[in-house]
C-alpha cells in the first residue's frame, strides 16, 4: 500500500429506541457505511460502532403504553433495529445500547470527573408537571396555542406554523400530550454543566477543522452570547441511570447517549479500560457521522463532556442534511413515512444505497428521494449502464468461448487506462463524502466500456477471429472488475457477484492497478433487478393504509394505548392465520411496526348467524361505514346468540388479508377477550362511535 495505514473509529448517531428505523435514518447509516467500507477497501484499520439510544421519557412512556417493562421494550427494539440495518448491509463492528453496564460505569466515572473539576452546579428550576401521570413533561410533551400566532396544537418548544421558538411556560392553554391534563408548574433541583467553562477551547476547536466552515459559521452564532448552562439531570420517574449519591435524580439521556459511543466500543473490545485506552490513542482518528439536527449536541455538549473528563476529542463531525420524499417532509398521510422494514419488503435495499449515493454530497443540505427519479436512476444507471456491462459480456464469453479469458486487445488499452486513471478522483470523492461524484464518474466509465463492446461487436467478431473477440470480452470484463472495486462500498452485493463470477477473490482498492490472471469464469449470476414502478406504488399504498409505528411526535405515544385492562388478554377471534400468508402466528414475537400496522376500526353487526356445520363459528356481517360491508367468521358461537349480537358496535381488524376457511371467506377479525368457549367477551365501544372510525 503506497499510502500510510490509518487507524479510524467511526460512529453513526445512536437511534432512539422508541421508534423503528425509517428511510430518513437510513440516509445516515448508509452514508456512514459507504464511507467505512471505502476506508476498509483501501486497507485502513476501521472500527465502526453504534447502538440504540435507549433512555428517556419517550421510551418510558412508549413501553408503558405497550404494557412492557422498559428493559423488555428496548431489547425488542434493539433486535428490530439491528435486523433492519442488516437488511441494508450496514456493517457495524458493534451494535450496542446505552442501557448497558459499560455505559453505566462510564457515565459514573465521567460525571465524577466533571463534578470534581467544578463543572457542574445545582440549580432550582421550574418545570411543567403532569398531575395525572405524575411526571415532569419534556417540552415536546406539552401542547397548546402558539404564543406568537395562536396556531392550535403546537409543541412546547416551537411553533410549526410560524416557526417561533419559545419556552413551554409561554404556551397558551397548555396541556399534557400524555394525559391531556393541564400541567402545573413545579419546582425541582437540577444539575447543570457549566458550558462557559469551556468557551475558549470550544471556539478554537470548531475553527480548527472539526466541522466544515458552513457549520462553523452557524456555530459562531451560539458563541455570540453567553453559553447557557446545560441541564443534565431529570427527575423520577425516568428510564435511565440514577445519579450517584442522589435520590430520584437521573442523568438526562443526552448526557449518556454520546458516552454510549465509548460504551459500544468497550463492549466490542471486552472492557471499559480497553476502550479508554483505544480512545486515547493519539494516532486514532475519530469520526462522528450525524444529522444536522444534532450538531449542537456534538459540537458543544459532547466536546465539553470529553474535555471536562480528561478525554481526547473527536477528529471530525461529518454532518448530513435531512431526507425529504417527493420534495416534502416525510408524512404518514401521504404514505411517505416509510420504515426500513416496509421498504425492504417491496424494494431492493441495494437500490436505495445506490440512489442515496447519487444524492449525497459533502454539504449538510437536505436531500430528496423523488420516486420518479429513483426509478429512472436505478434503471438507467445502475441496471442499464453499470450492471449491463457485466450482464452482457460474461454470459457471452461463456456461450461463445467456454468462458475462458485471454489477452486484452491493444485497442482496449486506452479504455483501461481511463478506468485506472479515475482512481485519484474516486478517492477524493469518497474521502470527502461526495458520493454523487463517485456514481457520476462510474456511470461515465460504464458508458465508455459499453460503447467499446458495441463498437467491437464481439458476437460477430468471434466468427472471423475468436481470439480477437476473446480479447474484447476480456477487456470489458476487466472494466467490470474495476467498476466492481469502485462501487463496492455503495453496492457491495453486486460487487460480490462480480468477484465470484470472475474468480478474483475479495477485491481491494490496490487491485485497480493489477490485471486479471487468465481464468475460466464461473456461470454468471444475475446482478440486480430492474425496478418496476408498480412496486413503489404498492409500497406507498400500504404505508398510507397502515403507517409505521415510527413518529417522533410524542402525541402518538401513550395517548390511547391499545392495551388490555390488567389481567385480560385480548385475542382476535376469527380465522386462525393460514400458513400460506405471511401473517405471523400469534405466538411469535411481533415487531412494534407490525403491532402499529394493525388497523383497528369500529363496525356495527348487522346480521349474525351461527354456522351450522361448526360448533364454534358465527358468521357476522359488519357495517363498516365508508369501508362498506365485511363478512367475518368469528369463534364466538358458544358465547352468544345471534340476537345478542345484532346492532352492537365492535372493534375489528380492518387490514387483515381476507382468508379462505372451510366455511367461507373471512374478511377480518373482531376483538374479544376471555378464556374461550362460553367465556369469550366481544369488546365493544361506546355509542358515540361510528362504523368505520379508527380505534387507537
Ligand atoms: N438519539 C439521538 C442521537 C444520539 S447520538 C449520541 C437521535 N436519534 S434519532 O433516531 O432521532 O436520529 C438518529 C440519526 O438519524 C440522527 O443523526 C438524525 O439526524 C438522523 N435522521 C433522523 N431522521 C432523519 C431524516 N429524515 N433525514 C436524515 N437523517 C435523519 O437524534
Ligand atoms: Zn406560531
Amino acid at each position: 500500500m503506497p499510502y500510510a495505514k490509518r487507524h479510524i473509529l467511526v460512529t453513526s448517531a445512536l437511534p432512539y429506541a422508541n421508534g423503528s428505523i425509517h428511510i430518513g435514518h437510513l440516509v445516515e447509516y448508509i452514508q456512514t457505511d459507504i464511507w467505512v467500507r471505502f476506508q476498509r477497501l483501501r486497507g485502513h484499520n476501521v472500527t465502526y460502532v453504534c447502538g440504540d439510544d435507549a433512555h428517556g421519557t419517550p421510551v418510558m412512556l412508549r413501553a408503558r403504553s405497550l404494557n412492557l417493562a422498559p428493559e423488555a421494550f428496548i431489547e425488542k427494539m434493539n433486535q428490530e433495529h439491528l435486523a433492519d440495518f442488516t437488511r441494508f448491509g450496514i456493517a457495524f463492528d458493534q451494535y450496542y445500547s446505552t442501557h448497558s453496564p459499560e455505559n453505566a460505569r462510564l457515565c459514573r466515572d465521567i460525571y465524577a470527573k466533571l463534578a470534581a473539576g467544578g463543572h457542574v452546579i445545582w440549580r432550582e428550576v421550574e418545570q411543567f408537571y403532569d398531575p395525572v401521570e405524575q411526571i415532569f413533561l419534556p417540552d415536546r410533551f406539552i401542547r397548546g396555542l402558539c404564543p406568537n400566532c395562536r396556531a392550535a396544537d403546537q409543541y412546547g418548544d416551537s411553533c410549526e406554523v410560524c416557526g417561533k421558538h419559545y419556552s413551554p411556560v409561554d404556551l397558551i392553554e397548555p396541556r399534557s400530550a400524555v394525559s391531556g391534563a393541564t400541567p402545573i408548574r413545579k419546582q425541582s433541583r437540577h444539575l447543570f454543566l457549566r458550558l462557559e467553562n469551556f468557551r475558549s477551547s470550544l471556539e478554537k476547536l470548531l475553527r480548527g477543522g472539526m466541522v466544515d466552515t458552513s457549520i462553523a459559521n452557524k456555530l459562531d452564532e451560539w458563541f455570540g452570547g453567553e453559553l447557557k448552562d446545560w441541564d443534565i439531570s431529570r427527575d423520577a420517574p425516568f428510564f435511565g441511570f440514577e445519579i450517584p449519591g442522589e435520590i430520584g435524580k437521573y442523568f438526562y439521556n443526552w448526557l449518556d447517549a454520546p458516552i454510549g459511543y465509548i460504551a459500544s466500543l468497550a463492549h466490542l473490545l471486552g472492557g471499559v479500560e480497553q476502550a479508554e485506552e483505544f480512545w486515547a490513542q493519539p494516532e486514532l482518528e475519530i469520526h462522528h457521522f450525524i444529522g444536522k439536527d444534532i450538531v449542537y449536541f456534538h459540537a458543544l455538549f459532547w466536546p465539553a463532556i470529553l474535555m471536562g473528563s480528561g478525554h481526547r476529542l473527536a477528529t471530525r463531525l461529518s454532518v448530513h442534511g435531512h431526507l425529504t420524499v417527493n420534495g416534502e417532509k416525510m408524512s404518514k398521510s401521504r404514505g411517505t413515512f416509510i420504515s426500513a422494514e416496509q421498504y425492504a419488503r417491496h424494494l431492493d435495499p441495494q437500490w436505495l444505497r445506490y440512489y442515496f449515493a447519487t444524492r449525497l454530497g459533502p454539504s449538510p443540505a437536505d436531500l430528496d428521494l423523488n420516486f420518479t427519479d429513483f426509478a429512472a436512476r436505478v434503471n438507467s444507471e445502475l441496471v442499464g449502464k453499470i450492471a449491463n456491462l457485466m450482464s452482457r459480456v460474461a454470459p457471452m464469453l461463456s456461450r461463445l468461448l467456454e468462458g475462458q479469458t485471454g489477452v486484452i486487445t491493444q485497442d482496449a488499452l486506452g479504455l483501461l487506462d481511463a478506468f485506472r486513471r479515475a482512481q485519484d478522483e474516486m478517492v477524493d470523492a469518497y474521502e470527502g463524502r461526495h458520493f454523487a461524484a463517485v456514481t457520476r464518474t462510474a456511470c461515465a466509465l460504464a458508458d465508455k466500456a459499453n460503447k467499446f463492446v458495441e463498437d467491437n461487436a464481439p458476437w460477430a467478431l468471434v466468427k472471423r477471429d475468436p481470439e480477437a473477440a476473446r480479447g474484447v470480452l476480456t477487456a470489458a470484463l476487466e472494466c467490470s472488475r474495476i467498476l466492481a472495486i469502485y462501487l463496492k462500498p455503495i453496492v457491495p452485493t453486486i460487487s460480490a457477484k462480480i468477484e465470484t463470477c470472475l474468480r478474483t477473490g475479495e477485491l481491494k482498492w490496490s487491485d485497480i492497478e493489477s490485471s486479471m490472471a487468465p481464468t475460466r469464469i464461473l456461470p454468471f449470476e444475475h446482478l440486480i433487478n430492474r425496478l418496476d414502478e408498480r412496486n413503489i406504488q404498492v409500497m406507498l399504498e400500504e404505508t398510507q393504509a397502515a403507517p409505521s409505528g415510527t413518529d417522533k411526535k410524542p402525541t402518538a405515544e401513550g395517548k390511547h394505548p391499545v392495551v388490555p385492562p390488567a389481567g385480560v388478554a385480548i385475542s382476535a377471534t376469527g380465522s386462525p392465520p393460514s400458513p400460506t400468508t405471511d401473517v405471523e402466528p400469534l405466538a411469535a414475537t411481533c415487531t412494534i411496526d407490525q403491532f402499529a400496522a394493525v388497523d383497528l376500526r369500529v363496525g356495527r353487526i348487522v346480521t349474525a348467524e351461527a354456522v351450522m356445520e361448526s360448533d364454534k363459528l358465527m358468521r357476522l356481517e359488519l357495517d363498516v361505514g365508508p369501508l362498506g360491508k365485511r363478512s367475518i367468521l368469528a369463534g364466538i358461537k358458544k358465547a352468544y346468540t345471534p340476537e345478542q349480537l345484532v346492532g352492537r358496535l365492535v372493534i375489528f381488524c380492518a387490514n387483515l388479508a381476507p382468508r379462505k376457511m372451510k366455511f367461507g371467506v373471512s374478511e377480518g377479525m373482531i376483538l374479544a377477550a376471555g378464556a374461550g368457549g362460553a367465556n369469550v367477551f366481544v369488546l365493544g365501544v361506546d355509542s358515540g362511535a361510528k362504523p368505520g372510525d379508527r380505534v387507537h
